[in-house]
Formats: structure tokens, C-alpha cells, sequence
């Protein structure tokens, strides 16, 4: 049998796109969740990992820099790496090592509401104060800038007068959870072509 693609998952925060894309990829045959690798202790992605039965790993700011979550990586035999709330800048090593083979979530309509800050609730709360009418998910490649890289998709939501950085956040997560495992998938798909 092939040895499947695998995924090693970023985070920083509560991990809800981390745990679906682990169920997402329970059961394909091609693609499987390799790790979670998470930058804060009290993070909830961790929990969420041991429920999963994922192995999961704490690296401080310092390791990033480093080479110890390299080494990691490459111990896990990761092929892709997937950023979902992950919100520290990635390094350039690990940049070389997975050339276009890094992918973000943004919780805005790229290059609209990017960049070092805007993340979470930030994002939603500028979106609401500038009165926006549509807001939305990008899916990207990373590269050496916050936000910025080859899209790969978009989805929008409507904004309405009525909506609260909470309410607008759950219409994000709706899209996030509909469309981000899809979006890696077929974005693999296609490169091993
Ligand atoms: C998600 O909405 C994701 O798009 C966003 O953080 C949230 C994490 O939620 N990412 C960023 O803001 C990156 N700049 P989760 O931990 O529950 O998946």
C-alpha cells in the first residue's frame, strides 16, 4: 500500500478547524493528520488532540525560531503543513522545507483585513466597525508575510447592521468548517499530479 500524505496541524487557540480536519481525514485513504504542534500551553487545541487521539506537541517561540520544530516535523514525516489559527509568523525554515506546501486559514476576504494583528475576533470586530457588508474566508499558501500568498479560495457571508464579532465569528466558522478540509484536500490532489 502507498504511504498516505501527511498533514501536521498548527494552531494557537481553540482548535475547532484542527479537529475537523482530523475527522475529516479519519477515514481517507490518501491523506491522514500526522500531528498537532501548538505554540500555547493553555491552548484548547491540546484537549482536543488527546479526544482525537492525535499526538500533539508544545513549542515556545524560541523553538520556532530554532530548529527543534523542524526536526519535529521531519520525525512525523509531515508532508504538508496546516496553519488553522496559528498566529505566530512561520519561519523561514520551515518555509524551505515545505515549499508551497504550507496552508492558511484567514477569517476575511483577503487582502482585505490581513496582516500582523488581524486575527480572531480582531478581524471581526474592523469588518463590523468599517460597516462592511460581506465578509468571508480565504485559504492560501504562505509565504514570508502575514496573510499574503497564492489564494486558493474564497467564501463570503453577509454582514448585517445586526451582526457582533461573536455572531459574525460563528457565520466564519460555518464556512471554515465547510470548506477548509475540502480545500487541502483537492489542493494536494492536485500536486501530486
Ligand atoms: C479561525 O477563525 C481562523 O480563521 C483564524 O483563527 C480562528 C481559529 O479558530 N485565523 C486567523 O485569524 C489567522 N490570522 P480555531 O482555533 O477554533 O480553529
Amino acid at each position: 500500500m502507498q504511504k498516505k500524505i501527511r498533514l501536521a496541524i498548527l494552531g494557537s487557540g481553540n482548535g475547532t478547524n484542527a479537529q475537523q480536519i482530523c475527522e475529516y481525514f479519519a477515514s481517507n485513504e490518501n491523506i491522514e493528520v500526522a500531528c498537532i504542534i501548538y505554540n500555547r500551553r493553555e491552548a484548547y487545541i491540546a484537549q482536543r488532540a488527546a479526544q482525537l487521539g492525535i499526538e500533539s506537541h508544545y513549542f515556545n517561540k524560541r523553538d520556532f525560531e530554532g530548529d527543534a520544530v523542524l526536526t519535529y516535523l521531519r520525525e512525523k514525516e509531515a508532508d504538508y503543513v496546516i496553519l488553522a489559527g496559528f498566529l505566530l509568523l512561520v519561519p523561514d525554515n520551515l518555509l524551505q522545507a515545505f515549499p508551497s506546501r504550507i496552508i492558511n486559514i484567514h477569517p476575511a476576504l483577503l487582502p482585505k483585513y490581513g496582516g500582523k494583528g488581524m486575527y480572531g475576533e480582531h478581524v471581526h470586530k474592523a469588518v463590523i466597525a468599517n460597516h462592511e457588508s460581506e465578509s468571508g474566508i480565504t485559504i492560501h499558501v504562505v509565504d514570508q508575510h502575514y496573510d499574503r500568498g497564492t489564494t486558493l479560495f474564497q467564501a463570503r457571508c453577509t454582514v448585517t447592521p445586526q451582526d457582533t464579532p461573536d455572531s459574525l465569528a460563528a457565520k466564519i466558522h460555518l464556512l471554515e468548517q465547510e470548506h477548509f478540509p475540502k480545500v487541502i484536500e483537492s489542493y494536494i490532489r492536485e500536486n501530486q499530479h
